[in-house]
């Protein structure tokens, strides 16, 4: 990949909002480019899966995307090295990386409704719907970002946005491992207490999880932090009390089934709304 390659993903990366498909001459005029260098550029994009060809135009692909923004962060020192994937799930791909002083950091790319998407292109053929696949998955790392972003002041152990671009956020790491995975907890109480304690201070702060569970929180030693807030709701919206029962009501069933801890539901959430 040459400056070129880089400065004709650009291109894509920059109209997604306005265009599905681009030609020739818009690609040229938007990059400066000939347009005889250009189609020598997008037969390699082609080739490397970065973008994709059809009769009505050229359109970027998620591993375009994936790759621009990587050039971006490393552009900046943000992020230069990727380790292990440490996270796949429904919703993102999360992996371990490096900035340019070798420092741990977590890189989570956003794959949301990746399933469906895969039908539309099964039955389909084409690369129909890409763009606003991929703008529905920079929305929403827009919004986890902004959460965080917004949650960080506050005392509670959520994790620490670095920087965003497109459908990707970079966070400090947390050293921790998953409560669904430990089998053991000293102080069990300890941990519930901790988990409800951040969700009075998320709440407080106007927000609700609406994912927690097992999975969401890390935990190392006694220390508990709640990872992913992409789907997190306001305390004035108006499904905000399902979200919220359902929120806790995971969280109690895990505890009982696990450490057979028995905690009324209400009473939590009486305390998580200062009641
Ligand atoms: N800041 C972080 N520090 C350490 N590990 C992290 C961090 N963020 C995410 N992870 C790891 O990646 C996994 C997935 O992250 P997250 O829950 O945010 O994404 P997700 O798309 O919801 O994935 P899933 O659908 O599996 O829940 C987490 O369970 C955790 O193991
Ligand atoms: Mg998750």
């Amino acid at each position: 990949m040459n400056k070129s390659d880089f400065k004709i993903l650009k291109v894509f990366a920059s109209s997604l909002k306005n265009r599905q498909f681009l030609n020739l001459p818009t690609l040229s005029q938007y990059s400066n480019l000939s347009q005889s260098l250009i189609e020598h550029h997008l037969k390699r994009l082609v080739k490397f899966g970065l973008i994709s060809k059809s009769n009505i135009g050229y359109t970027l692909l998620v591993t375009g995307l994936d790759i621009y923004v990587l050039k971006i962060l490393s552009n900046k020192n943000i992020i230069t090295a990727i380790g292990p994937q440490i996270g796949i799930g429904k919703e993102a791909e999360v992996y371990l990386a490096h900035d340019s002083l070798q420092q741990d950091k977590i890189l989570k790319m956003f794959r949301l409704g990746r399933s469906s998407f895969k039908q539309i292109k099964r039955k389909r053929d084409v690369n129909a719907g890409t763009n606003s696949w991929l703008l529905l998955n920079i929305e929403t790392a827009k919004k986890e970002y902004d959460i965080l972003t917004y949650l960080k002041d506050s005392s509670a152990s959520f994790p620490s946005p670095l920087y965003r671009s497109f459908h990707c956020i970079v966070m400090e790491p947390i050293y921790g491992s998953r409560l669904s995975d430990i089998e053991n907890l000293d102080y069990p109480e300890l941990v519930l207490e901790k988990i409800i304690s951040n969700m009075t201070i998320a709440y407080r702060k106007g927000y609700i999880n609406g994912d927690l569970n097992e999975y969401n929180i890390l935990v190392n030693d006694d220390n508990i932090f709640i990872l992913d807030w992409p789907q997190a709701v306001r305390v004035d919206s108006t499904n905000a009390d399902v979200v919220l029962t359902r929120d806790v009501n995971n969280i109690i069933k895990f505890f009982s089934r696990k450490f057979e801890i028995e905690r009324e539901i209400y009473n939590i959430i009486n305390i998580i709304k200062g009641k």
